[in-house]
């Protein structure tokens, strides 16, 4: 007696796409969830920080170069000047819903959006992003309870660009009536989150946003925790300092304080942690942290007036001014150790040292249209 009726074949086509579809899963939830969860440390309530005009009457210098810098000028609100000047009078055809033609429009000092998904014009009460890469519109939805949520709107401004989607939400699906169609709905831990990192000081007493008194922008107190003490110190003619100086800590500390913001190492798992991941190109501290330049800097000579070569983040940027933009001044960073001395480290075993040594070894790359990143993970690629 034969044919029980089971179609072994079938059986074991369907075991095997469980199988894939079980594997998809699991890496997806191993890649995507654990590590994106951010460090926020500054809902700050108590005393407001020192303001930055109190720190620019003996730091010029910081004060001048930081006021059209990135981290300052990188959450605006809806009425800020620089707003209007990307956003007002643009349009969008959105080639998701048939062409429907979306619309901003400043009135009263304000920025507004008139989107096919909702009758009414929806105002625009900040701007992140200070316009270096992009800058999304964002509206504020009190919750029921009385918390801050917010809308990242799916239509974001791109420099030489004009209006496109927003990073992330590119995906097929035309837009829906109602909030949905105008964007991403963020609950209020999120939105948390994302005035967190794009502000100074950011004051939450009983748990709720008070944007009425945020710092907006990456501002001296972000940064230097030292605040009245240091200003009070220094007032007297004694200038002191109650936190470690950014020079006194180790490299590993240095960047992990500006991952605060622009992510950890820590935060991620040993599987994401592959040059692979397309994810880390966003996140310059983790890709540093791998880099054989980051890992074996102990292994270098001191130089001849007994300093140290040193890689962090400061290396290469001054974070009171935007990232410089010439790769000679960059090749000249990397030669200061690939010197192929004793002591140093070796030469490229590829090309000389007049090269731009960006292209091969730290290379922009797209993570969306209009959108690209320099990936901070240094080393040999195929
Ligand atoms: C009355 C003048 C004065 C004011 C106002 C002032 N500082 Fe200073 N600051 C000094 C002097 C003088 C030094 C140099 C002392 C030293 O390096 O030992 C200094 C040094 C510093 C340093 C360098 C520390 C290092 O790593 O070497 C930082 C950072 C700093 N100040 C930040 C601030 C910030 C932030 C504010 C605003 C909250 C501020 N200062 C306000 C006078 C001032
Ligand atoms: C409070 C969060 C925060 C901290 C801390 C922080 N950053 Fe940033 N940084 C940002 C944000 C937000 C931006 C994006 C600015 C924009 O909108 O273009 C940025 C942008 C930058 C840029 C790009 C500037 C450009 O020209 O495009 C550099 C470089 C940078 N940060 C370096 C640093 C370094 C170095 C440190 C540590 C000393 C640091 N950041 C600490 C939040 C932070
Ligand atoms: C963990 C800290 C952190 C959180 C949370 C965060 N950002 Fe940022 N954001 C950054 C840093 C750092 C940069 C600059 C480097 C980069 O682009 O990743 C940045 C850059 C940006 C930019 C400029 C474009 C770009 O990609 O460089 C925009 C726009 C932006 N963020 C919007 C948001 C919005 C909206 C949220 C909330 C949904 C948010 N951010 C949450 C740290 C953060
Ligand atoms: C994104 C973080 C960040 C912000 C914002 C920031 N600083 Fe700094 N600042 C640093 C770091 C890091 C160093 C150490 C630089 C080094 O060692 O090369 C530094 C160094 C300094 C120094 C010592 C002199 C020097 O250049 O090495 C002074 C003074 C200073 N900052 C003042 C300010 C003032 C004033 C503001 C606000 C107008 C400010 N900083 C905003 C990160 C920041
Ligand atoms: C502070 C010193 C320092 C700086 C600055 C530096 N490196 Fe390195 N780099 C090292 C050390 C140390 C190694 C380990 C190899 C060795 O000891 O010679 C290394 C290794 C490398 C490697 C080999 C990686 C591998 O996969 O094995 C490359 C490629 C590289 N560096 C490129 C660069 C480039 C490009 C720059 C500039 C953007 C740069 N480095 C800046 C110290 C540095
Ligand atoms: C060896 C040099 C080097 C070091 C060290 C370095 N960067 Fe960069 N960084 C670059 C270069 C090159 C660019 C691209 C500049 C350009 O052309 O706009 C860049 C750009 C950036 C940008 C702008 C967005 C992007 O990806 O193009 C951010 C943000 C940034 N760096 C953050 C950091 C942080 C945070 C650290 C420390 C963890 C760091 N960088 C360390 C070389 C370096
Ligand atoms: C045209 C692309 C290109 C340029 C430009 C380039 N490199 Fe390389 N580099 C490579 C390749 C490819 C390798 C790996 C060669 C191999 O595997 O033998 C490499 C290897 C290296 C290594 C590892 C050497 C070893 O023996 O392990 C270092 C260090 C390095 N490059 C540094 C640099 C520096 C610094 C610059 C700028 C002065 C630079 N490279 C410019 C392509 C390039």
């Amino acid at each position: 007696m034969i044919g029980t009726g089971i179609d072994w074949r079938s059986l074991v086509r369907r075991g095997f796409a469980v199988v894939v579809i079980i594997c998809l899963a699991v890496s997806w939830w191993v890649m995507v969830l654990p590590g994106t969860e951010p460090v926020t440390t500054h809902f700050s309530n108590g005393h407001p920080p020192v303001s930055p005009d109190r720190c620019a009457v003996c730091h010029v210098q910081q004060s001048q170069s930081l006021q059209q810098a990135p981290h300052t000028i990188t959450l605006q609100r809806g009425s800020d000047d620089l707003v209007a000047q990307s956003f007002g009078g643009q349009t969008f055809q959105d080639p998701q819903a048939n062409g429907v033609v979306d619309r901003f429009e400043i009135r009263d000092h304000q920025l507004w959006r008139h989107s096919p998904a909702l009758p009414d014009p929806v105002p625009i009460d900040w701007v992140f992003g200070s316009g270096q890469h992009a800058r999304t519109p964002v509206t504020v939805l009190p919750d029921p309870s009385g918390r801050i949520e917010v809308v990242e709107h799916r239509l974001s401004w791109y420099p030489g660009v004009g209006i496109d989607l927003t990073l992330g939400m590119s995906d097929k699906s035309p837009p829906k009536p109602g909030w949905h169609g105008v964007g991403k709905r963020l609950n209020a831990d999120d939105a948390a989150d994302c005035f967190g990192c794009h502000s100074a000081w950011l004051p939450s007493p009983d748990g709720r946003l008070d944007l009425a008194r945020i710092q907006p922008g990456v501002r001296c107190s972000r940064c230097h925790q030292e605040g009245d003490a240091h200003l009070q110190s220094a007032n007297a003619g004694q200038p002191e300092f109650s936190q470690p100086r950014w020079k006194e800590l180790s490299p590993l500390e240095s960047i992990r304080r500006c991952g605060e913001c622009h992510r950890r190492d820590d935060q991620m798992t040993p599987y994401e942690l592959r040059t692979t991941n397309p994810l880390l190109v966003r996140f310059a501290p983790v890709g540093i942290s791998q880099s054989p330049c980051f890992t074996r800097q102990d292994r270098l000579a001191p130089t001849e007036t007994g300093g140290k070569l040193r890689l962090d983040c400061l290396t290469c940027h001054d974070p009171h001014r935007a990232a410089e933009t010439r790769s000679e001044y960059y090749t000249a960073r990397c030669i200061t150790c690939h010197t192929g001395q004793a002591g140093r480290a070796v030469h490229c075993s590829d090309k000389d040292a007049s090269q731009n040594c960006l292209e091969c070894h730290m290379p922009k790359i797209e993570v969306q249209p209009h959108l690209r990143f320099t990936d901070h993970w240094i080393r040999a690629r195929e």
